[in-house]
């Protein structure tokens, strides 16, 4: 992709957004910011979250990371900034798939949901995440990006409960979030592991379909661990009647402080009665039998 096409590099820059390259950058351009102190707070709550992993910390590590804008982009934007860059390009390659009224679960700082709605002027974008403070910093994103048509709530997305449906729902990396209890390679019980990880899912499946009005559509761009979750996570929401567009479904490559990985992005459809699944992206699915 050319820099004059890559929308997510333009977008970046205007929120001054730099990733780092690696670990070592990361930790000298963030020392730098927020001066000793602050820093090894920083490197106390991100080391805590890191030695459980999927445990609750991560709310403590969001809380501190929240603490104002300037902490949020400096550590958010060394650390995900080219996941930024590559999420916003697919967002923007993929625009048919978002309606007039759009929420975003789990926004954070709101800068996804920001672009989304610089990207779509008519549509009118809510977005909302458990952690108030990262929804103080949204706010000041908006503000700063001179957006009229996004606002920001803090909410619990099972419990939100907002007087209308949406047209779209779009909801990126917080599935593994969401979890009741997350297995690294082999599920506790001795029952097949994409029927557990998808019976953990379930609630948060439901949740987000249950805000998607009956014309509307779903995305989810996640990072998936396990092929088993990714399969799980399919399999709950094809249970709630949605079901991938292949269109709408790709990997994209992301580097994170040096480290390249991938995320799942698919945008979903919900299904007529009686409509069969799209079995070829199904049976795609390495080792997964998926009985539907
Ligand atoms: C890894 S961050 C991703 C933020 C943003 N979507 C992005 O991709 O930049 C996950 C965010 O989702 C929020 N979150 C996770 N599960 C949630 C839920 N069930 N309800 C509301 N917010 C949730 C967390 O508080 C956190 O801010």
């Amino acid at each position: 992709m050319s820099r004059e096409s890559d929308m997510g590099l333009a977008y970046l820059e205007s929120l001054h957004i730099c990733p780092a390259r690696d670990t070592k950058e990361f930790h000298a351009k963030v020392s730098d910011a927020l001066g000793k102190a602050v820093y090894e707070q920083f490197t106390k709550v991100s080391g805590e979250v890191a030695s459980v992993p999927g445990s609750g910390k991560n709310s403590a590590y969001y809380a501190f990371k929240n603490q104002n804008e300037y902490l949020n982009h400096t550590i958010s934007g060394l650390w995900d900034g080219d996941i930024y860059r590559a999420i916003v390009n697919w967002l923007f390659e993929h625009r048919e798939y978002f309606g007039r009224d759009i929420l975003d679960i789990g926004c954070d700082n709101g800068i996804l949901s920001c672009f989304i709605a610089k990207m779509l002027p008519k549509s009118q974008i809510t977005g909302i995440d458990k952690c108030w403070k990262a929804m103080k910093v949204a706010r000041k994103t908006a503000v700063c990006l001179g957006l009229a048509n996004v606002k920001f709530f803090t909410a619990e997305a099972g419990r939100y409960d907002p007087s209308a449906l949406f047209d779209t729902v779009i909801s990126i990396r917080t599935v593994h979030e969401n979890f009741a209890v997350r297995h690294s390679v082999f599920p506790a019980s001795h029952c097949n592991a994409v029927d557990e990880a998808s019976g953990q899912l379930t609630p948060y499946a439901r949740c987000m379909a249950g805000h998607v009005a009956p014309a509307g559509n779903l995305i989810t761009i996640e990072r998936f661990d396990l092929e088993t979750n990714k399969s799980g996570w399919l399999r709950a929401l094809y249970e709630e009647r949605f079901s991938p567009d292949s269109k709408g479904c790709e990997k994209i490559t992301v580097q994170e402080v040096g480290v390249y990985s991938t995320l799942d992005a698919c945008a979903f459809v919900r299904r007529g009665a009686g409509q069969p699944s799209q079995s070829r992206l199904w049976s795609g699915m390495r080792g997964d039998p998926l009985r539907v």
